[in-house]
C-alpha cells in the first residue's frame, strides 16, 4: 500500500502532536510493508511570518497533490488582533475549502479507563460513543456578506446554506448511521431560525431514502445539555458547522479531555484530517500537549485513506492499552497523579507505538 501524506503541522502544539501522529504511522508502515511517504508545508501563524500568508500557493499546490493532509492545528496569540481574513485561522479555512471536503466526522467515545479522570460520573459516559458528522463548508463561516463596520458601529456575518449542501452532507451521515446503530439525531435551531428550517426539510427528505435509520431533530441549546445527561442515547449527530464546532469541543468532556478527540473530513478531492482541539499556546512548547487525538486522528487516516482496518483498530486499541496500564498526559490527569504515570507529549507518543508494535507483530 503506497499512501503520500502532507504534514501541516501549524502553530503551538501542532507541531508536537503531529509528530507522534507521523511516527506510529511510521511505524505501522515499516511493521506492514506499506510504502508511507511524507512532506511538510507550512500553514497558519509560521506561514504568515516566514511567508507572509496563512496558505502559502506550494502548501496549497502539495495538498492537492497528496493522498491525504494531517493538519496539527493553527492560531496563536499575537494574531489575535488581526482580521479574520489575515489570521492564521484563515489558512485553515481556505484549506479546508480547497479540498473540497465538506463532511467532517468526529467520533466521540467514552473511554472505561478514563471514566475516573471525567468530571460525568462513570455510570453517565459508560459506554457513550457518538459520530458527529459536522457540516464543515456552510454556514456562518463562509457565508458572504460579511463585514465589521467601524464606522457605523455595526458587524454582520451570514449563515447561509443550500438544500444541496445539507443534503449531501445528510446522505453521508445517514450512510454512516447504517454502519452503525441506525440513529440519526440531527441539531439545529428550526424554531428562530430559517436557514434551520431549510435545513430540517432536507434532512427530513433525504430519511426517505434511509427507512432503516430513525431519524431526530433537536435544538442546539436542549442538545448540548442531552449529550452531557445522556450522551449513551446518541449514535450519529448531524449538524451544521458552527453547531458541530461548539457540541464537538463539548464532547471532549465526555472523552475525558479535548486532546483526545480526532476528525477526518470526507467527501472532497483530498480528505483532510486533523485533531479537533487548537494549538493550545498555553500548555505549547512544555511537552505537556496530549498526542492521543492526534494518534487517533493517524488511525482515521490508516482507515479512511489507507485502507488498513486492523492497523486503524490496532493503533485505537493501543491508546487504549495504554491508558488501561495508568499513562496519563496532565490533561488527563486533571490534577490527581495519584495511581497514574504521568508521561510527556513524546513519552506517550513512544508507549502508543511500542504497544502498536506489538499488537501488529503479534496479530
Ligand atoms: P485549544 O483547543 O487550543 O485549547 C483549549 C484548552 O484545551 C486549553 O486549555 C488547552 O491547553 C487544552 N488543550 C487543547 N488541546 C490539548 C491537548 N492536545 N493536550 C492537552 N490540553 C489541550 O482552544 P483555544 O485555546 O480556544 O484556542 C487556541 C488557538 O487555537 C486559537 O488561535 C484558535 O483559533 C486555535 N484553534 C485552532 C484549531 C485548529 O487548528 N484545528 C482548533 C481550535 C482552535
Ligand atoms: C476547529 C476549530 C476551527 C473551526 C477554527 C480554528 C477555524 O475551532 O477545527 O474546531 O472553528 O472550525
Ligand atoms: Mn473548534
Amino acid at each position: 500500500m503506497k499512501l503520500k501524506i502532507l504534514v501541516v503541522a501549524g502553530d503551538g502544539i501542532g507541531p508536537e502532536v503531529t509528530n507522534e501522529a507521523v511516527a506510529v504511522l511510521k511505524e505501522t508502515a515499516a511493521l506492514g510493508g506499506h510504502e508511507f511517504t511524507f512532506a511538510e508545508r507550512r500553514i497558519g501563524g509560521v506561514a504568515i511570518v516566514q511567508d507572509g500568508s496563512p496558505l502559502p500557493a506550494d502548501t496549497l499546490a502539495a495538498a492537492l497533490d497528496s493522498d491525504a493532509v494531517l493538519l496539527g492545528a493553527v492560531g496563536g496569540n499575537e494574531f489575535n488582533s488581526l482580521p479574520p481574513d489575515k489570521r492564521p485561522e484563515a489558512g485553515l479555512l481556505q484549506i479546508r475549502s480547497a479540498l473540497g471536503g465538506f463532511a467532517n466526522l468526529r467520533p466521540a467515545f467514552a473511554f472505561k479507563e478514563l471514566a475516573v479522570n471525567s468530571p460525568l460520573r462513570p455510570e453517565i459516559i459508560d459506554g457513550a460513543d457518538i459520530l458527529f458528522v459536522r457540516e464543515l463548508l456552510g454556514g456562518l463561516y463562509f457565508g458572504q456578506p460579511r463585514q465589521w463596520n467601524r464606522a457605523t458601529g455595526e458587524a454582520w456575518n451570514t449563515m447561509r446554506y443550500t438544500k444541496d449542501e445539507v443534503t449531501r452532507v445528510a446522505r453521508v451521515a445517514f450512510q454512516l448511521a447504517q454502519k452503525r446503530r441506525n440513529k440519526l439525531t440531527s441539531v439545529d435551531k428550526a424554531n428562530v431560525l430559517e436557514v434551520s428550517q431549510l435545513w430540517r426539510a432536507a434532512v427530513t427528505e433525504v430519511a426517505a431514502e434511509f427507512p432503516g435509520v430513525t431519524l431526530e431533530h433537536q435544538y442546539v441549546d436542549a442538545m448540548s445539555m442531552h449529550i452531557m445527561n445522556r450522551p449513551r442515547d446518541f449514535d450519529v449527530v448531524l449538524t451544521e458547522n458552527l453547531f458541530g464546532d461548539i457540541l464537538t469541543d463539548e464532547s471532549g468532556v465526555i472523552t475525558g479531555s479535548l486532546g483526545m478527540l480526532p476528525s477526518a473530513t470526507i467527501g472532497g478531492k483530498v480528505n483532510l484530517y486533523e485533531p479537533v482541539h487548537g494549538s493550545a499556546p498555553d500548555i505549547a512548547g512544555k511537552g505537556l500537549a496530549n498526542p492521543l487525538g492526534a494518534i487517533l486522528t493517524a488511525a482515521l487516516i490508516l482507515r479512511h485513506s489507507a485502507g488498513l482496518e486492523a492497523e486503524a483498530v490496532a493503533v485505537e486499541m493501543s491508546v487504549r492499552k495504554v491508558l488501561e496500564q495508568g499513562f496519563r498526559t496532565p490533561d488527563l490527569a486533571r490534577g490527581n497523579y495519584q495511581g497514574f504515570t504521568v508521561l510527556s507529549t513524546t513519552q506517550m507518543g513512544v508507549k502508543v507505538r511500542e504497544t502498536v508494535k506489538t499488537q501488529l507483530v503479534n496479530a
